[in-house]
């Protein structure tokens, strides 16, 4: 995939998925704006970019504020002359139950994620709608956001929600030529580190130096960052211009197309239903499954 020409950014690129993603671009061909609020991880992926020969250019700020997301689509335009694909990656988890989960547990989360992918989503379309040569923005969802997950209000909410944005924008876009798609990613990261049904693989495999068991990467989906990586590189290239509002998975040997929300039984009561009408009628099919499993 040659992306040469293209300018990117991508958010919280100063380690894990962020940092395969801005290096894949980069490898690719793509001028690329890194952000992290980990100024000095941030600083080294830069430079580890530019090492190879790629171009690549460092701002440490969060995520979050319209004022971040002004400054990266600012800094695309004002080095590289432009700005093609962004990537809304940047993260953070407070994983608690309900009832353990305070107001700033819930707001931090739905701060990085929800409203970073919007504010940076937003800045980007306002120059690409000027630019007029259309787009790509790459939203990072996740399976939680998808399923929901025990533990994690905060994430599973902001997940899904920007599933849902990138549907909304798919449509208010398409008429700029931008596409909006969701990522879905499993990947061998400091956050999964943080999963105890993962720790243990990952550990194992980082001491081995031998790849995840091939039935991790294939029924679990995880795998390596890179592995997540070839997807955003092929999302960011013109071989992916007829693809827009969808969510799509991808780790270890696995990729995968998520359906989206729809009715999937449906019953009709002449002048409406009572509540009694409902207790005899139900189930109207059969009880949908949920939960990361
Ligand atoms: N690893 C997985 O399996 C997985 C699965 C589903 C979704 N995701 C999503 O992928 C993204 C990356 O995850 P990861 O596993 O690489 O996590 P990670 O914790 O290794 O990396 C996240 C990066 O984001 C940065 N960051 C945090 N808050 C920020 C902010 N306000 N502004 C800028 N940068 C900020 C961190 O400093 C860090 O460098 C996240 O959005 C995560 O929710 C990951």
């Amino acid at each position: 995939m040659d992306l040469e020409g293209k300018v990117a950014v991508v958010t919280g690129a100063g380690r894990g998925l962020g940092r395969a993603y801005a290096e894949a671009l980069a490898a690719a061909g793509a001028a690329v704006v890194v952000n992290d609020v980990d100024a000095e991880g941030v600083a080294q992926v830069a430079k580890a970019i530019t090492d190879r020969g790629g171009r690549a250019t460092a701002v440490a700020a969060p995520v979050g504020p319209t004022a971040t997301a002004n400054r990266l689509v600012e800094t695309a335009v004002r080095e590289y002359g432009r700005l093609d694909v962004m990537v809304t990656n940047a993260g953070i988890l407070r994983d608690r139950v309900l009832w353990k989960m305070s107001d700033d547990d819930f707001d931090a989360v739905i701060d990085v994620h929800l409203r970073g992918t919007f504010t940076c989503a937003r800045a980007a379309v306002a120059h690409m709608r000027a630019q007029g040569t259309g787009g790509r923005l790459i939203l990072i969802s996740s399976p939680a956001g998808q399923r929901g997950n025990f533990g994690q209000t905060n994430y599973a909410a902001a997940k899904a929600g920007i599933v849902a944005m990138a549907r909304t924008w798919a449509m208010e876009l398409a008429k700029a030529e931008v596409t909006v798609n969701a990522v879905v990613p499993v990947a061998a990261t400091e956050m999964t580190r943080t999963i105890p049904a993962f720790a243990a693989l990952i550990e194992e495999s980082e001491r081995t130096g031998q790849p995840l068991p091939d039935q991790v990467r294939k029924q679990d989906g995880m795998g390596t960052v890179e592995d997540v990586a070839s997807l955003i590189v092929f999302l960011a290239s013109d071989a992916s211009d007829a693809i827009t509002g969808q969510a799509i998975g991808i780790g270890g040997d696995k990729l995968s197309l998520w359906s989206h929300p729809t009715e999937k039984a449906v019953r009709y009561a002449d002048g409406g239903w009572t509540a009694e009408a409902i207790a005899d009628a139900w189930p109207i099919g059969e009880p949908e499954t949920y939960g990361v499993q």
